[in-house]
C-alpha cells in the first residue's frame, strides 16, 4: 500500500511518499481502509519527535481518520467489516490502511460526509470537553479565544457560541478573524496588530473575561491571564507558539482564578462513558447542521507534507484534510439509498401529471402509498447560492468562492448548502400537489432527513415524492408525511431525502 513515511525525524520536506507493506493486525484491533485523514498539531510535532508520544521510525504520521473497517480482530466485538468509523491512531493515518485499537475507531452515522467525519472528533472533541467538563460555561459568560482560527480554535468559537457564551476570538490576521466572525464570534481581536489587554478592557468594559481558551501559549498567556475577572478559568490546551509559557502564581492569588489543564486524549480513555456522551452530543450537533468544520483545503496523499508545512506556517483556517481514497456513501442492498432509488425508477415508470389534486382530507387519507410523481427540473446556480450564503450569514468559501473552488474542491465546482436543498423541497411540493378546500397547510416537520450527495454549482435537480402515511387528529387536522427524494441529474445517489410532515386544517 502507499503511505507517507517519515524515515527520519525532521520537517515535512523530509518525509517519503513510497510502497509499503500491508498492516496486519492482532486480535484486539481493526484494519482500516482510510478514506480521509485528518491533518492536526500532534503530526507536525511527531514527525520532529517533539511530540509526548514517540514511535520509532519508520512511520507514517496521521493521527485522526476517517474509513471503512475491513479487517477486525477475533475479540472485537462491538464493530464490524463494513462500518464506517473515525478513529484516533496516534499515528499510521496517512496511509492507504491503518491499524487501530478496536476501543479507538468509533462508528459514525452513514450522513457525515468523510470530510466532516475525520474533521469532527479530535477539535470539537478536545473543545466540547474543554469547555463543557473543565470550563463549565454558562451562558452569558464572556470568553477569550486564542489561535481562535485554528483547529481547535474555531471549534471552540462554534461550540462556545452554541453553549450561550459571548466569544471573543484573538488570531494574528484579519483574514482568519473574518473566518471566526462568520462562525459566530461576537468580537474580534488581531493580536499581531493589536494589544491583547487592552483589546480586552476595552471589549468588556474593564470587567475582564470569564474563561480564557488557550491553545497558544507564549507570549500571548500572561496577559491573558491577566485579563481574567474575579474567578475567572483559564483552560490550557496546548503551546501550538512553541513556548510553554511560566505564569506568576501572584496573579492566580490575586483574581482568585482557577487555571485548569485540559487533555482530550487522557480524558477518552479515563472517562470512556463521558467522553462517549460528549460524541453522541456532537454527532448529533453535526446532523443538526448545529457546528460544521470550516475546511481549509483538501490535500491528495502524497501532498500530506505539503499539508502540515501549512499548519507550521500558520496558513491553514479550520482543517486540513487529505483524501486518501474516494469512497461513496455506504450501501448494501437493504439500505434506504437502495429503497430510494427503486422507488425513483418507479415514480418514472408512472409518469404522473403534475400537479396532483385532492378534494378533501378523506382524499387524501385514502392516497396513502400512493406517488406523487416528479417534479420539474432546476438548476441549482452560484446565484441562488450566494442567495442563500447571504441570506444565512453561512458564508464558507466552499459554497461561494468559485475560484478557489476551482483550484482546492476535488471537482473544481462550488457547492450548494444542504439547507439550500432541503428548502427548495417546499418549492417543488408546491408544483406537485393541490388540495383543495382546506383551511391551512403547515409544514410542521422533517423526519429522517439524510444529506447523501452534495450539490454542485450547475447541477440540475428534481424532487420525487410519494404519500408515505397520513393520521387524523383529535382536532380534526391531518398529519400528513411526504416522503421526499431529491435527484441530481446524472447520479445515481440523491442529493437529499426525508419525510417531510404537514399539518392540515
Ligand atoms: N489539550 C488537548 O487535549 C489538545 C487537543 C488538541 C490540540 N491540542 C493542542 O492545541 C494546539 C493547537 O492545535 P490545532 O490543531 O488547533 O493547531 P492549528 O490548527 O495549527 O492552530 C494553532 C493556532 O495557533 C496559532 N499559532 C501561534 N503561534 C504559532 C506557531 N508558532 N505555529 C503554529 N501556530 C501558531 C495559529 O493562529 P494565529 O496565526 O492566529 O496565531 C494557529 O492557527 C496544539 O498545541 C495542539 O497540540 C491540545
Amino acid at each position: 500500500m502507499k503511505a507517507v513515511i517519515c524515515e527520519q525525524f525532521g520537517l515535512p520536506e523530509s518525509l517519503v511518499f513510497k510502497e509499503i507493506p500491508t498492516p496486519t493486525i492482532t486480535s484486539k484491533q481493526v484494519l482500516i481502509k482510510v478514506v480521509t485523514a485528518a491533518v492536526n498539531f500532534p503530526d507536525a510535532l511527531i514527525i520532529q519527535n517533539k511530540y509526548q508520544f514517540k514511535p520509532t521510525i519508520p512511520f507514517s504520521p496521521g493521527g485522526e481518520v476517517a474509513g471503512i473497517i475491513i479487517e477486525i480482530g477475533q475479540d472485537v466485538n462491538h464493530l464490524a467489516k463494513g462500518d464506517r468509523v473515525v478513529a484516533l491512531c496516534g499515528w499510521g493515518g496517512f496511509a492507504e490502511q491503518v491499524v487501530v485499537e478496536a476501543n479507538r475507531a468509533f462508528k459514525i452515522p452513514n450522513n457525515i460526509n468523510w470530510y466532516t467525519a475525520a474533521a469532527t472528533l479530535y477539535n470539537y472533541g478536545t473543545s466540547y470537553h474543554a469547555l463543557k467538563d473543565r470550563g463549565q460555561i454558562q451562558p452569558g459568560q464572556t470568553i477569550l479565544i486564542l489561535g481562535a482560527a485554528g483547529g481547535v480554535g474555531l471549534a471552540a468559537v462554534e461550540l462556545a457560541k452554541k453553549m450561550g457564551g459571548i466569544v471573543i476570538a484573538a488570531a494574528s490576521s484579519n483574514e482568519k478573524l473574518a473566518i471566526c466572525k462568520l462562525k459566530g464570534a461576537d468580537y474580534t481581536i488581531n493580536y499581531s496588530q493589536e494589544d491583547l489587554r487592552e483589546s480586552i478592557k476595552k471589549i468588556t468594559s474593564d470587567k475582564g473575561v470569564d474563561l480564557v481558551y488557550d491553545p497558544v501559549g507564549g507570549a500571548l498567556a500572561e496577559p491573558a491571564l491577566r485579563s481574567l475577572t474575579w474567578k475567572g478559568r483559564y483552560l490550557i490546551v496546548g503551546f501550538a507558539s512553541g513556548t510553554i509559557p511560566s505564569l506568576p502564581f501572584n496573579v492566580a492569588l490575586l483574581k482568585g482564578c482557577s487555571i485548569i489543564g485540559v487533555f482530550w486524549g487522557a480524558f477518552t480513555e479515563k472517562e470512556p462513558a463521558l467522553s462517549m456522551q460528549n460524541l453522541a452530543s456532537l454527532i448529533q450537533m453535526i446532523l443538526q447542521g448545529d457546528i460544521q468544520q470550516e475546511i481549509y483545503k483538501v490535500y491528495t496523499l502524497n501532498q500530506a507534507p505539503q499539508a502540515i508545512r501549512d499548519l507550521i506556517d500558520r496558513k491553514v483556517i479550520g482543517k486540513a484534510i487529505i483524501q486518501v481514497s474516494e469512497e461513496k456513501d455506504a450501501t448494501n442492498p437493504t439500505s434506504i439509498d437502495h429503497k430510494i432509488e427503486k422507488t425513483i425508477q418507479e415514480n418514472l415508470l408512472t409518469n404522473i401529471k403534475l400537479p396532483v389534486s385532492f378534494l378533501n382530507k378523506t382524499d387524501l387519507l385514502q392516497a396513502v402509498g400512493r406517488s406523487l410523481g416528479t417534479s420539474n427540473w432546476l438548476i441549482v446556480n452560484q446565484t441562488m447560492i450566494t442567495d442563500f450564503a447571504n441570506a444565512t450569514l453561512d458564508k464558507q468559501w466552499v459554497h461561494i468562492d468559485s475560484e478557489k473552488a476551482s483550484l482546492l474542491l476535488p471537482d473544481g465546482k462550488t457547492i450548494a448548502h444542504g439547507y439550500l436543498s432541503m428548502s427548495l423541497v417546499s418549492q417543488f411540493l408546491y408544483q406537485m400537489i393541490h388540495i383543495e378546500g382546506v383551511n391551512s397547510f403547515l409544514n410542521y416537520g422533517i423526519n429522517k432527513a439524510r444529506f447523501i450527495n452534495p450539490v454542485q454549482c450547475g447541477d440540475e435537480i428534481r424532487l420525487h415524492a410519494s404519500i408515505a402515511q397520513a393520521e387524523l387528529q383529535e382536532n380534526g387536522a391531518l398529519k400528513l408525511f411526504i416522503q421526499c427524494s431529491m435527484e441530481i441529474k446524472g447520479k445515481s445517489k440523491p442529493a437529499y431525502v426525508s419525510e417531510i410532515i404537514s399539518l392540515i386544517f
